[in-house]
C-alpha cells in the first residue's frame, strides 16, 4: 500500500497535491511519502517478528534512496543501514543511525574507507574476498583495533529481475565461495585483529520468486551449522535484500509476510541473530518523480513523442535496465475521463536515443504544460541521478500529512559551475 491517490486537485502524495509541489518547487522533482516509508519498514520488520525471528536487524540499503531525511525517518523507527561507501556510512551517521546498526558492504572498499569504518565502530564489515580480508586485518592492526567481519558468500543461485542486478551466481564479482568462507572464517578467528561475527549473502534485486531465496538461505544455514560445528563463534546471519516490488507490468512479488514466513521456516532453531538489507521494498513505492510535458511532437508517419522535462540523468532505470515505470497524469483532463487514449513514446531532452522512458505507452491525451508522475521511483531514482548534459541534479521533497519540505535543493547554475576550476595556465 502507498499514499499516492487522486483527490480533488489530481494525484496527491498524502495530503499534498503533486501539482502544488510542482508549481512551488519546479519540475522535475522527486516526491516521497513519509507515511509510506514508515509503513513499508514497519510491515517488513513486523512480518519477520511475527514469523518468529527474534530482534532482527533491518539494515535499510542506503543505496536505494540515500537522502539523509529519508534515512532519519527510517532510523527513528529502529532501522539500521547497509552501506557500501564511506559516503553512505557518513549519511547514516548524519541521520542519527548508531554505528552498531551499520553494516559496511561492497566489493572494493578502499583502505581509507576501511579505516573510517573501523574508527566509527560499525557493526560489521562484510568481507567480499581474501585480499580484502587481508587489507582489513592490516588496517585494524595499524589502528590497534579488532575488526568485526562477516563473510559475504556467493551462493551460486540465479535470481533477480534483470541480468545487471543479479548478483548471486559464481560468475558475478560478489562474495566468496562456501569453501573459501569456511577456510577464511577459521583463519580470521585466529587473527588478533579480526573478530568474525557472521556470514552474509545477497543474491540479487527485484526478486519476485521466493524459490531462489529459499535455496540460498538454506545453503547459508548449512554454512552456519558447519562453522558452529567446528567450534567457531557465529553471532549473525545476514540474508541481504532483494525482495521485489510491483512495477505494474511485473509478476506480483511475494509479500513481506510470505518472505518472512519462508525465512522463519528456513532459519528455525538456528542460534544466531538475523540481519536483512532491504532497499527497494522500503523505498520504491514511497516515491514518484513528477515531470512536465514540454511538447507533444507528432511525426507525420504517426509516432507521437511526449517530450518531458525529465531525462535519463534524472531517472536512469528505463535506459539502464529497460525498467518499467507506470506513468500517470497528475491531473486527469475531462476528455481523458471519457476514455480517450493515445499511444506515446515518452522521451527526455538528453541527446541520446537511450533517453527514452518508454515506447508505445497508452496514456490519456496529454498536452504541453501537463504534469506526469513516474510511479515506483522512490528507490534507485534520485540516488542514481546525475548532472549529465549539465542538467541540475533533480531536487527531492518529503511529504508528511498535509505539509512538505524540500529535502534536497535543486542546485543553481552558479553552484554547478563553481565546482569547475580553470587553472591559470589554461
Ligand atoms: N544488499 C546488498 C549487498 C546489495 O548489493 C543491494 C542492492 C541491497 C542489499 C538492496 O537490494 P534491494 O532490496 O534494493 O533489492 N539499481 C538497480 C538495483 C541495484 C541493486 C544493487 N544492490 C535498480 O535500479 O533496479
Amino acid at each position: 500500500m502507498n499514499h499516492f491517490e487522486y483527490g480533488p486537485e489530481g494525484l496527491a502524495c498524502e495530503g499534498v497535491a503533486l501539482a502544488r509541489i510542482a508549481a512551488e518547487v519546479g519540475t522535475p522533482v522527486y516526491v516521497y511519502s513519509r507515511a509510506t516509508l514508515e509503513r513499508h519498514f514497519t510491515v517488513f520488520r513486523d512480518a519477520l517478528v511475527a514469523a518468529g525471528v527474534v530482534d532482527p536487524l533491518v539494515a535499510y540499503a542506503v543505496k536505494a534512496n540515500s537522502n539523509v531525511a529519508v534515512l532519519k525517518v527510517l532510523g527513528d523507527l529502529g532501522a539500521g543501514a547497509d552501506t557500501v561507501s564511506e559516503g553512505e556510512v557518513r549519511r547514516a551517521l548524519a541521520a542519527g543511525i548508531p554505528p552498531e546498526r551499520i553494516v559496511f558492504s561492497g566489493v572494493g572498499k578502499a583502505r581509507r574507507e576501511i579505516a573510517f569504518a573501523l574508527k566509527t565502530g560499525v557493526a560489521e564489515i562484510n568481507v567480499e574476498s581474501e585480499p580484502e580480508l587481508n587489507l582489513i586485518a592490516e588496517v585494524a592492526a595499524e589502528l590497534g583495533v579488532r575488526a568485526k567481519v562477516a563473510f559475504r558468500v556467493n551462493p551460486d543461485v540465479a535470481a533477480g529481475g534483470h541480468a545487471k542486478i543479479a548478483t548471486g551466481k559464481s560468475e558475478n564479482k560478489f562474495g566468496v565461495s562456501f569453501a573459501e568462507a569456511a577456510r577464511l572464517y577459521a583463519n580470521a578467528s585466529n587473527n588478533a585483529n579480526l573478530e568474525p561475527v557472521g556470514v552474509a549473502c545477497h543474491i540479487g534485486s527485484q526478486i519476485t520468486d521466493l524459490t531462489p531465496m529459499r535455496e540460498a538461505f538454506s545453503k547459508m544455514r548449512g554454512l552456519v551449522e558447519q562453522l558452529l560445528g567446528e567450534g567457531l563463534s557465529v553471532q549473525r546471519l545476514d540474508l541481504g535484500g532483494g525482495l521485489g516490488v510491483p512495477y505494474f507490468n511485473h509478476p506480483e512479488p511475494p509479500s513481506p509476510a510470505d518472505f518472512a514466513a519462508m525465512v522463519g521456516e528456513v532459519t528455525k532453531g538456528l542460534p544466531v541473530k538475523l540481519a536483512f538489507e532491504p532497499g527497494r521494498v522500503i523505498a520504491a513505492n514511497a516515491g514518484v518523480m513528477v515531470s512536465e510535458v514540454i511538447h507533444v511532437h507528432a511525426r507525420p508517419e504517426g509516432r507521437k513523442f511526449l517530450v518531458i522535462d525529465a531525462a535519463m540523468n534524472d531517472l536512469v532505470r528505463p535506459a539502464m535496465y529497460d525498467a518499467f515505470h507506470d506513468i500517470r497524469p497528475v491531473v486527469k483532463r475531462p476528455e481523458s475521463q471519457k476514455g480517450g487514449e493515445t499511444v506515446y513514446d515518452v522521451v527526455g531532452p538528453v541527446c541520446e536515443t537511450g533517453d527514452t522512458f518508454t515506447r508505445d505507452r497508452v496514456l490519456p491525451p496529454l498536452a504541453a504544460g501537463d504534469l506526469v508522475a513516474f510511479m515506483s521511483a522512490g528507490a534507485y531514482g534520485s540516488a542514481m541521478a546525475s548532472e549529465y548534459n549539465t542538467r541540475p541534479l533533480v531536487p527531492e521533497v518529503l511529504v508528511d500529512g498535509d505539509r512538505y519540505a524540500v529535502i534536497r535543493k535543486r542546485p543553481t547554475y552558479e553552484e554547478m559551475l563553481a565546482r569547475d576550476l580553470v587553472p591559470d595556465w589554461v
